[in-house]
């Protein structure tokens, strides 16, 4: 198998709570563990990409004042503690590395609770700022991963600049497929906007999925659930991945770093695998 070469996906659905954040994390641990070099880029203001990445060292973070994707977005530094200036950002700066749940090869640029206020407060907030730093950066990846905020906004055009492709997780659950309408409509819409940029959804991962390996097959509500996400999806030719990732006490245990009991977690490098073929990347 080659690889196609270095890869941007963004993370989205405008949906809370369907499992964007740990599908990014995850992924981005996968690829890192698998050797290739990964960024992982947190465009939610509720951060919790950067809280998995970074567990402890997020509130030090925090306290210290250090630069996140807000500065990056402001393009400078305000005054702190130890420099009483505005001074230049470089974009390093932003980038953490040695994160406990990423692994040597991944840095990751965080985000802060902040982060939507400030892009308010902004004259013209440029969505293609993102998009320029990793142009900068190119050849320092293979894969850059963006976990996103389930609501639209700017950051969701800030993603889509910098994206190939959109991976979209879904829970089987009552209204599920609620935000595929939206999404398909926001991605018409900057596709119309930008006609030399190719951006497509490179599927969908049905995630929490009651298809247990330990036999557990869920109720009637789930089978609903799962036929019509595949309906929804299937109208709008979006891929559907064969692997789903089971649901599993484990996963909210690893995102706080915690591997004493991953449970069926153990099962997600088989949607990782799937995943990274899919989109011509070898892991
Ligand atoms: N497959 C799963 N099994 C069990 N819990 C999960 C699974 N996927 C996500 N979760 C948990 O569900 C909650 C929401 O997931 P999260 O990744 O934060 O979603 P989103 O980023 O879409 O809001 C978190 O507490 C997370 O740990
Ligand atoms: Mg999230």
């Amino acid at each position: 198998m080659t690889s196609d070469g270095p890869v941007c996906i963004s993370v989205i659905n405008m949906k809370g709570g369907v499992g964007k954040t740990t599908v990014a994390a995850l992924l981005g641990r996968h690829a890192s563990l698998a050797g290739l070099k990964v960024l992982a880029i947190d465009l939610d203001p509720q951060a919790n990409l950067s809280q998995a990445f970074m567990g402890d060292q997020y509130k030090q973070f925090l306290a210290d004042k250090k630069p996140s994707i807000v500065e990056l977005f402001n393009g400078f530094r305000p005054p702190t503690p130890t420099t009483r200036l505005p001074t230049s950002i470089d974009v390093e700066d932003v980038m953490v590395s040695n994160t406990s749940l990423g692994g040597r090869n991944l840095k990751l640029i965080p985000s802060r609770f902040d982060f939507s206020d400030q892009l308010i407060d902004a004259v013209r907030p440029d969505q293609r700022v993102l998009a320029n730093v990793i142009a900068d950066s190119s050849e320092d990846w293979d894969i850059v991963l963006i976990d996103c905020a389930p609501t639209e906004s700017i950051l969701t055009r800030v993603a889509y600049q910098a994206s190939r492709y959109v991976l979209v997780p879904v829970r089987p659950e009552y209204f599920a497929t609620i935000g595929f309408p939206l999404l398909k409509d926001s991605l018409d819409d900057f596709k119309g906007r930008n006609r030399g940029h190719t951006i497509e959804v490179a599927g969908i991962v049905i995630n929490n999925s009651s298809y247990h390996y330990s036999g557990n097959r869920g109720g009637p509500e789930r089978r609903r659930s799962t036929i019509e996400i595949k309906r929804e999806g299937q109208k709008n030719e979006w891929h559907i991945f064969e692997q789903e990732i089971p649901f599993s006490r484990g996963f909210p245990k690893i995102m706080r770093g915690d591997f004493s009991h991953p449970g069926d977690a153990v099962f997600f490098p088989d949607f990782a695998r799937e995943f990274f073929e899919h989109i011509g990347l070898d892991s």
